[in-house]
């Protein structure tokens, strides 16, 4: 087993005894992501569903079936990339997550990505995005890349939404296509990055 897969699991044994906030109360168990721990690019919802819940893993119900068959669409599978979600447990009825429950919640994302490092934060939905952007208004900034200072983050619509909404699936399935794009400028940058670092020393 590698390290970032033996240091994932880790937090992940910390999100199950998680009572930090009163979700663990009423959920049936945590949902604390899943996926490549050494992912470029990672998906991050708000939080579990009920068919989640039920099964303690992430984007299994219908928002799920759609994230990946948009995944499919760019040649992606679950596996190659790492779901999570910024709550670990679920809220009741779905409702929306409580300021205090975001916070409670928040150690656990920033530490599992402190360990994936991804290249790119693809946030799926406003609570998301707002997470890590909390100026962003989705109408707006979804599908333009957010450099950030630790991050780059590129929110997109939530599959929820494009279920309920026909204008959010065409905006959603659009700035999908963009996401390989995003990736390979990103790589370029990393690795002309890495030349001018490499080349220093021989100046
Ligand atoms: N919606 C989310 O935001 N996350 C899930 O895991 C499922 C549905």
């Amino acid at each position: 087993m590698s390290q970032n897969t033996e240091k994932l699991q880790i937090i992940e044994r910390e999100i199950r005894k998680c009572e930090k906030c009163s979700l663990c109360k009423t959920a049936l168990q945590a949902v604390p992501g899943e996926g490549s721990s050494t992912a470029k690019v990672v998906f991050i919802g708000e939080a579990p569903g009920a068919t989640e819940d039920k099964t303690g893993r992430p984007f299994v119900g219908r928002a799920g079936n759609l994230l990946e068959k948009l995944l499919e669409k760019i040649n992606l599978s679950r596996e190659e990339v790492w779901i999570g979600n910024i709550i670990k447990h679920r809220p009741p009825k779905n409702r929306d997550p409580l300021p205090e429950e975001i916070k409670a919640c928040r150690g656990y994302l920033e530490n599992q990505l402190a360990v994936i490092k991804p290249s790119l934060i693809v946030t799926l939905g406003r609570f998301a995005m707002n997470h890590f952007y909390p100026e962003g208004k989705i109408t707006k900034d979804h599908g333009k890349l957010i450099k950030l200072h630790n991050f780059n983050v590129f929110p997109v619509y939530h599959p929820a939404a494009a279920l309920r909404n026909r204008s959010f699936a065409e905006a959603l399935a659009k700035d999908f296509l963009n996401i390989p794009n995003v990736l390979t400028e990103l790589s370029k940058n990393e690795k002309s990055t890495n030349n001018t670092m490499m080349a220093k020393p021989l100046l």
